[in-house]
């Protein structure tokens, strides 16, 4: 089976699975079940009109109500047509020089660095030690590369790489002329770990976002670049012109502005998360050390069994995420957006009975 290279897409794997008639929930695609908020649908009615004029080719006004939300200056920050076009003028901006990906990640980074043309060393992570950087092998090779893609919080593990060591490779970055390009597209989740503060400290940081994840949006194209001043002249200079619609930039800072969302999104992750871990650990599952709205999942008893597995769930109306695409894992695990709670509770019915069955 050819399987599709991102989740969010339940219609295409009931063709694939040939089961048409199937009704799934969808847990395959990591967005945020309580969004988009509820004023989101009135707000963009009433800027419709927007869309009869060209926007301000330089966001102003968003650009700089954005860059005072995040504490930095509005010459450091860069509006994007989602996550993706700032990986890609990230990929652009070292065109046909030398990358570090760390995986399993998302895998935009590598298809950007293709399209690119840059000459890109694979680090592997693995569940052995719980995703850990191998610090010693990125340190040692550093030197060697003009920049070093990571996903923070990531995709498709949850997991944080711990602040310190992001500074030590920074730090290194500074000596040996190397950048990072850190994807935060999931740190609203784990609004501590922001990495925004360091920007002061390292020019050799670029840091992307996305609010599609946050604030369920992905047809919306929403996102932005964090760099030195230096750096956001260049990527500007490679966008393609209004690369964002005038809705998408009249409601972003209002998206941020929206705090009690954030709330009440921190407060039921938390509360879900905590009842899914409790859950695995009596029922002998591996969940990875997320900290964000997904994780990844695999049968402790019958680890080879994740195909089976997968079946199980979609065949009992739960789809996941597979993981062929993602190096490191190569579909050992899948991987689950964390839902609803009565929706997680169906998944915890289907994992108790596949439990029974083994
Ligand atoms: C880690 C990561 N970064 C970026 C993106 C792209 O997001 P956007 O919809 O904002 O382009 C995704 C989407 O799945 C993602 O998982």
């Amino acid at each position: 089976m050819k399987w599709p290279e991102h989740g969010g897409q339940p219609d295409l794997m009931k063709q694939l699975l040939h089961a048409e008639e199937q009704e799934v929930l969808d847990f395959s695609a990591n967005l945020n079940p309580l969004g988009p908020p509820e004023w989101l649908r009135d707000e963009l009615e009433a800027q419709w009109k927007k869309l009869l004029c060209y926007p301000d080719p330089d966001y102003t006004y968003s650009t700089s109500a954005l860059a005072w939300l995040e504490g930095i200056r509005e010459e450091e920050m860069l509006l994007t047509n989602g996550g993706a076009e700032a990986i890609f003028l990230a990929a652009k901006f070292f065109e046909g020089k030398r990358a570090g990906v760390v995986h399993p990640a998302f895998s935009e980074y590598e298809r950007a660095c293709r399209h690119y043309h840059l000459v890109v060393t694979d680090f592997l992570t693995s569940t052995v030690d719980d995703f850990r950087l191998p610090m010693n092998q990125l340190l040692d090779t550093l030197p060697e590369l003009d920049v070093l893609f990571l996903c923070r919080p990531n995709n498709p593990t949850g997991v944080v790489i711990p602040k310190a060591e992001i500074k030590m490779l920074l730090e290194q970055g500074l000596h040996d002329h190397t950048f990072l390009v850190i994807d935060e597209a999931f740190v609203d989740f784990v609004p501590s770990e922001s990495l925004t503060p360091l920007l002061k400290e390292y020019p050799n940081l670029i840091l992307l976002r996305s609010l599609t994840k946050m604030y369920t949006i992905p047809g919306l194209r929403l996102g932005y670049m964090m760099a030195s001043e230096t750096v956001i002249n260049e990527m500007k200079s490679f966008q393609l012109p209004w690369s964002v619609n005038a809705l998408a930039s009249a409601i972003a800072p209002i998206l941020l502005k929206d705090k009690e969302f954030a709330r009440q999104t921190l407060r039921w992750l938390d509360e879900q998360t905590r009842i899914l871990r409790t859950f695995s650990e009596k029922n002998d599952f591996y969940l990875s050390n997320t900290s964000v709205n997904f994780y990844l999942l695999q049968d402790n008893r019958n680890p080879e069994k994740t195909e089976s597995l997968f079946t199980f769930l979609f065949q009992h109306g739960i789809l996941a995420r597979h993981t062929y695409n993602f190096k490191g894992l190569e579909g050992s695990h899948v991987r689950v957006a964390i839902r609803s709670e009565e929706e997680n509770d169906q998944l915890l019915a289907i994992l108790k009975k596949w439990r029974e069955q083994k």
